[in-house]
This record gives structure tokens, C-alpha cells and sequence, in this order.
């Protein structure tokens, strides 16, 4: 394919590669507004649901993770106040639907055909702000969630996420605007907090305020990053004993393989799980864990393929030449910009060969701008993952073998060897791992208690004494580990627009 340089069609910052209508207030026919169970079942009970991710679930993820078998989806979080005011952040927010009653020759944020069920997330600390992005929003999607599990720093200086967990009036006046306010239903996403009991009154405050879904993310704000460790999934069966059975429940953490799904659902007793890594990792995870090996590991260079078509229909158009695009014109396509983080993911396993880093390499120099690029590099991919099957033929009996050690979820799984040439989870290290290779330090508070806590096994008569014999010993080991590669963390918006933080 060649490389053609796009004629300068038009000098607006705003322009789309192709005329794909933006700015619709689509009139949207005036539904029945339902609410918790009835809303759910109105939207066919989903039950594998893809989680909101800044940066990362942008249309042409979402359509892929729907062939893969996920039955509903979240936007990315957009920040209310700039969605309400700024047409431009909108427009690299959400494709719009068309006005016209012409049949739209791209797929777009919320298609009735390709994007549904579908929730738009907000994050917002003023009921104004967040109604006004909402009426705009309503359009285009099934119900608007309020993101209150945002644990990043950035959600600490603009004062929304998990950061409003103190406020619970905050959070009550939100969600009861929408529900108030809005012609279709709210919903909300939460951590969990320290203890079961404030957990559920929290959630009990969420669901009085109007919020028709609860989804509730099992860890706590602190559980970020490297610190990131389990989800507990007894919290959301706690919920789900306590709470009236009409309320509907979806559980967040913990998903590393197809088989995770069925057992949080049993062990949650939720409606639904929501994932947001590992899919991003191996979009197949919710397959049935009945599916086929092949079916719930797809090739990486296969599932490159069909995503990077994917991308290139929105794009382009179906069939239309690739072009190169202009800084600005990629900015304004979602599925271009997220396209390289998507790609170092599915293709974390092949990276961490040797011999294919030349490939993380012009993945590295690639940009969104030359889709030409990229699709050489899945020409390449695919050259390679054949030459290794060539030389190691898989057989369905190495993939029984590989099964056979199917454990539980998380930490305490069994890990797979999925061979590197397959899609699979990332394993994030455990806190005590992170701690152990140096990725995490601790800070001057457990260093403390750490020297306070040895010192009494040590010797527990002189545990009060201010003797620091053995203290700066232990605190110069931890400092003076060596700061190894960075560990991938990426459970959370790291690249968060730094408008947001307004
Ligand atoms: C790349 C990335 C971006 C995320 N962005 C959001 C977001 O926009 N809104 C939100 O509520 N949570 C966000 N999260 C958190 C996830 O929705 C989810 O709650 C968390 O990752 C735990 O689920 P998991 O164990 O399946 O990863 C993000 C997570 C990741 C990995």
C-alpha cells in the first residue's frame, strides 16, 4: 500500500481524514426512562463488561472486545466541566452520530449496530457541570456513569474519583441530579473502603441517590500502582447479601483468565464483571472458558490484524486508501491516538524476546499519524510469530498440558505458560514482589514500623529502647536497592489529559 500525503482539505484544526459528521445534537427519540433492574434487562443483562479506561477504550477497542464476546462497554472517563464547555475536547472525545437519516458509512461512539449497550463516565466534583456534560451525552449512549474510583494524583488535584469518597453529600448531589435530571439512567463506580460495613452504607448512600448500577471495584483508593495487590471479592459478596436483590452489581478485579469471569460471578454473586488490563492485554477474555484454546489465546499477530482493521475502517473508511494525516486530524481520532499503547500491550509477551525487540523498537518510532507503518509492522509480526510455529508446531495436546494448570484468580493463580506468540494477561507483580525487586519503596512511616516490628522479634524487651542498632541498617538496604527496570503499572489513567487536572 502507499503512502499518499492527505490533501490539505481544509485548514480547521478540527478537520476528520473523512467527512464523518461531528457535532450532533441528535434529537434523540424520547425513550421510557427504566431504572436499576428493568433498565438492565432492558439492555439484555450483560454480564462481561468492558471496563472505562482513559485512553484505552475508545471505540475501535470496545468493537473489538465485542467480537471477542464482551456484552456491554464503558467510554473512557472525560472530565464533565471540559466536555460541557469545549466543543474541540468533545470532538476528540466522542465521534458523534450522524444527523441525517442516511445509513453512516463509519461506525461511531454509541452505533446502535456496533457500540450498544454503551456508558459514557464522567468524572465531576459540580452537579451542574456534570448534568450539562450529560445532556449532551445522552445521545449517544445507554446510561452516564460518575467515576468515584479514580485513586490517581491527578484525581487528588482536580478533586474528583476516590477523592470525593469523603464528601458523601457530593457524591449523593451528583448522581441525584442525573437521576433527576437526565432522559436516561445514572450509574456509578466505586472502590471499596475499610471496612466492609462503611463499604455497603457507602454503597447504600450511591443507590438512594438514583444510580441504576453499582459497580464496585474491589481495593481500596491506596491500592494503586505497584500497591495495586488483590481485589477482594468478599466485600462485593458483602454487598450482594446486604443489599435488596433488585440491585444490580458489577464486580471489578481480579479477571487474569476466561475462567476468573465465572468464578467472581459465582463467588461476588454480581451481575456482571467488568475487566479493564487484562483485556486490554488479551482482548478474548471473555470468551466462554468453553471456547477453544485457539479461541480464548488468539494469535497476537491475528488479533493485531483484525484491531488495526478495525482502526483503519473508522479511519479511512471501509475500503478508502490509507493516507497520512496531519498532527491535528490524528488528535481527533480517538482509535489513532491509543493505538501504540494498545499495541505495546497485546504485544508485552513478544517484547520480552530478544529477538523481536527490533519490533518494540519501530513500534517505539511509529506514530498514528503513518497508519502505513504500523500496518508493516503487523506484516512483520506475523512473519515471525509463522517462523516460530514452524519451528514449534503447537499441538492440542501442549495446549491441555498448558490448561491442566489452571489455578485461581490472581496471586494466587497458577500463571499459564502461554506461549509468547499468544495473546495473555500481564501478571502484575504483588506489592511484596514489587518490594522484594526494588520497584517499590517503602515509605519513612513502614520503614519505621518495619524496624519497630524487627526489633521486637529480635528481641522483644528492648523493642522500646531507642537503640537504632539494627534501624538504619535495614532502612539503608531498602534505599540503596538498585532502581530496576520499572515495573508495567498501569492499572490506572497514567496518561491522563493534563487539562484534567484543572
Ligand atoms: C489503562 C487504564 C485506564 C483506566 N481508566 C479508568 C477510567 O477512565 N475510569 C475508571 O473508572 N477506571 C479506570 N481504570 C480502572 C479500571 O476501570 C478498573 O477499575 C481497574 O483497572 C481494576 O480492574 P482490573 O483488575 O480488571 O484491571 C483504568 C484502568 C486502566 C488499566
Amino acid at each position: 500500500m502507499t503512502m499518499e500525503t492527505a490533501p490539505p482539505t481544509n485548514t480547521d484544526p478540527g478537520t476528520n481524514p473523512v467527512p464523518v459528521e461531528q457535532e450532533a445534537p441528535a434529537p434523540a427519540p424520547k425513550r421510557l426512562k427504566l431504572h436499576g433492574r428493568a433498565f438492565y434487562e432492558s439492555i439484555g443483562s450483560p454480564k462481561r463488561i468492558v471496563a472505562p479506561m482513559v485512553d484505552a477504550s475508545e471505540l475501535a477497542w470496545r468493537i473489538l472486545s465485542r467480537k471477542y464476546n464482551a456484552d456491554a462497554a464503558y467510554s473512557p472517563m472525560f472530565h464533565a466541566r471540559l466536555f460541557a464547555e469545549t466543543e474541540y475536547y468533545r470532538r476528540q472525545s466522542l465521534r458523534y452520530a450522524p444527523t441525517s437519516d442516511t445509513e453512516p458509512a463509519l461506525s461511531y461512539d454509541g452505533d446502535q449496530k456496533s457500540d450498544r449497550p454503551f456508558l459514557i463516565q464522567f468524572c465531576a466534583n459540580d452537579p451542574q457541570h456534570l448534568l450539562a456534560a450529560a445532556k449532551i451525552a445522552q445521545h449517544h449512549c445507554d446510561a452516564v456513569d460518575l467515576n468515584l474510583g479514580c485513586p490517581q494524583g491527578i484525581a487528588r488535584k482536580g478533586h474528583y474519583g476516590a477523592f470525593l469518597q469523603e464528601q458523601p453529600d457530593l457524591i449523593y448531589k451528583l448522581i441525584n441530579t442525573l437521576h433527576k435530571e437526565l432522559d436516561i439512567p445514572v450509574t456509578a463506580k466505586i472502590r471499596i473502603l475499610d471496612t466492609k460495613e462503611t463499604t455497603l452504607a457507602y454503597a447504600k448512600m450511591v443507590l438512594d441517590a438514583g444510580a441504576s448500577i453499582l459497580t464496585v471495584h474491589g481495593r481500596r483508593r491506596d491500592q494503586k500502582s505497584h500497591n495495586t495487590g488483590l481485589a477482594d471479592w468478599s466485600y462485593i459478596r458483602y454487598l450482594r447479601d446486604n443489599l435488596p436483590p433488585e440491585t444490580v452489581i458489577f464486580a471489578n478485579g481480579n479477571i487474569l483468565y476466561n475462567a476468573d469471569v465465572e468464578s467472581c460471578l459465582e463467588v461476588t454473586g454480581a451481575d456482571g464483571v467488568m475487566c479493564a488490563e487484562t483485556n486490554l492485554y488479551n482482548p478474548a477474555v471473555f470468551m466462554p472458558p468453553t471456547a477453544s484454546f485457539e479461541e480464548r489465546f488468539p494469535r497476537v499477530d491475528v488479533m493485531v490484524r483484525q484491531y488495526l482493521q478495525i482502526v483503519r475502517d473508522l479511519t479511512f473508511g471501509e475500503g478508502n486508501p490509507v493516507v497520512e494525516l496531519s498532527k491535528e486530524q490524528t488528535r481527533e481520532h480517538a482509535s489513532l491516538t491509543c493505538i501504540k499503547s494498545h499495541l505495546f500491550r497485546l504485544l508485552h509477551a513478544v517484547f520480552t524476546r530478544k529477538e523481536n525487540h527490533y519490533i518494540r523498537n519501530s513500534l517505539a518510532k511509529a506514530s498514528g499519524q503513518r497508519f502505513d507503518e504500523i500496518l508493516k509492522l503487523a506484516d512483520e509480526l506475523e512473519k515471525v510469530v509463522d517462523e516460530q510455529l514452524k519451528l514449534t508446531p503447537e499441538t492440542p495436546e501442549q495446549w491441555d498440558e498448558i490448561m491442566k494448570e489452571a489455578g485461581g484468580p490472581g496471586a494466587d493463580a497458577k500463571i499459564l505458560r502461554i506461549p509468547w506468540w499468544r495473546c495473555q494477561p500481564y501478571v502484575r507483580p504483588t506489592p511484596q514482589q514489587a518490594y522484594e525487586n526494588g520497584a517499590m519503596q517503602k515509605s519513612k512511616k513502614e520503614r519505621n514500623a518495619a524496624s519497630k516490628e524487627s526489633k521486637r522479634e529480635l528481641d522483644p524487651e528492648s523493642a522500646t529502647s531507642n537503640s537504632t542498632e539494627e534501624a538504619p541498617a535495614k532502612r539503608q538496604k531498602v534505599d540503596e536497592l538498585p532502581q530496576p527496570e520499572q515495573v508495567k503499572a498501569n492499572d490506572q489513567p497514567d496518561s491522563l489529559d493534563p487539562k484534567l487536572s484543572s
